[in-house]
């Protein structure tokens, strides 16, 4: 039976897709290190899991379909510590997870055949969203020669066309490490103002910027408020993945009454988690500064491994926990297969995600792959290990 030509034209996320060759290698008993996906392994905080195991209703109601009402008072109060005064719980709308509030705002900002601008490399599943939404995604390319840094604005401005109704970054970036900074931010805003377009920002990874550098969030810009819409998640922040709560957050009251209609027709965001959110916002300080610690120690550490294998070239991430690497090969995806299907190193092998799916333009990534660096400093090394002889075996084989 026929399916749909929309769905029939999507990707299998470029994360995902391998995992049947995993699972294989994992039954022949090979240890895969899983650098292929934003998966910590730090421990969720202790607040989050009482309020699981304290859930204890006699029936799991539906809730409201914006969120429930202490998750949003909570965020507000959190928000508070980024600089980002005056949001009212009304200005933000509770969603299943970041990837919910990225397709809500593609679905309330375009229409079929409208274009959002978006820097590449990019985060890949950006791009089934807008084909869910029938929306083009207009690249701006950045380089790995420069440290993947922002392309001159009058790169973005000469991608604004009459479809265009937005421009999309994530900050810090996934899956190059970029942070935008203040500068960059205002130059861009300033742009869509004058363009009468949106900035979403994305900003699940605000936690993570390194080597003391501040982050600037999109919400900090008054003048700019009515054009701005800020993606978030408890994914990676809190270590909570599989809870699935994130936020679209909004002062631009007809975005957020809009985007209302899709969360309606979904009914409501999962109860226990949020439950589990709202606790979690009452974790300490330190739990947070305790786990960027940790990712900026991992990027220290894995960074230097990875940079100094012969022929992989990479810029150091100023944030989140990946980084893209270009390696001495021409098909990404070719050598990730034979590090699942024929390689191991010492009872292990290296699973990583191939990065030309981050990239709209078509050969652009082929030989670059993304690594997160979600793992222990052991399994880093090992994972680094691998990398290193499964290019020699990969390049021997091929010879
Ligand atoms: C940049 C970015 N945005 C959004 C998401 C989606 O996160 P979630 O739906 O788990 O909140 C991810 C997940 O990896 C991400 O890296």
């Amino acid at each position: 039976m026929r399916m749909s030509k929309r769905i029939s034209s999507f990707q299998c996320s470029p994360i995902r897709r391998l995992v049947p060759f995993s699972r294989e290698a994992e039954a022949k008993g090979i240890h895969v290190i899983h650098l292929n996906i934003g998966q910590p392994d730090i421990k969720t905080p202790n607040e989050a899991l009482a309020a699981i195991h304290s859930f204890e209703p006699e029936t799991i109601a539906y809730g409201l379909s914006e969120g429930e009402f202490p998750l949003r008072k909570a965020l507000v109060n959190y928000y508070l510590k980024y600089g980002v005064y005056g949001l009212g719980e009304s200005d933000i709308l509770i969603t299943t997870g970041g990837s919910e509030a990225i397709q809500f705002s593609i679905l309330t900002l375009c229409d079929p055949g409208d274009e959002i601008i978006i820097p590449e490399p990019y985060y890949t599943n950006v791009g089934t969203f807008s084909n869910i939404a029938m929306v083009n995604l207009v690249p701006v390319t950045s380089s790995i020669d420069d440290g993947f840094s922002l392309p001159p604005i009058a790169s973005f401005a000469e991608k604004i066309g009459p479809k265009t109704r937005g421009i999309l970054l994530c900050s810090p970036n996934n899956p190059t490490g970029h942070v935008y900074s203040r500068k960059e931010l205002v130059a861009l805003l300033t742009l869509c103002k004058e363009k009468d377009i949106f900035l979403i920002v994305d900003e699940v990874y605000r936690e993570f910027c390194y080597d003391g550098q501040d982050f600037v969030s999109i919400l900090t810009f008054p003048e700019f408020q009515d054009r701005v819409i800020c993606v978030d998640s408890f994914s990676k922040r809190f270590s909570m993945c599989g809870a699935r709560i994130g936020a679209l957050v909004s002062r631009n009251k007809e975005v957020v009454s809009n985007a209302l209609k899709l969360a309606q027709a979904r009914l409501c965001p999962p109860a226990v988690e949020e439950e589990a959110a709202t606790a979690a916002l009452s974790a300490p300080d330190e739990y947070i500064q305790g786990v960027k610690r940790e990712y900026e120690e991992r990027r220290n550490f894995f960074f230097d491994k990875v940079s100094r294998i012969e022929g992989v070239k990479c810029s150091l991430p100023k944030g989140a926990f990946y980084f893209v690497a270009e390696l001495p090969i021409e098909d990404a995806e070719d050598f990730a297969v034979f590090m699942l299907k024929e390689f191991s190193y010492e009872g292990a092998t290296l699973m990583f995600a191939p990065a030309e799916d981050f990239y709209v333009t078509k050969g652009l990534g082929r030989n670059q792959i993304r690594l997160a660096y979600v793992l222990c400093k052991e399994e880093l090394e090992k994972a680094a290990l691998c990398l290193e002889k499964g290019l020699e075996a990969y390049k021997s084989r091929k010879h």
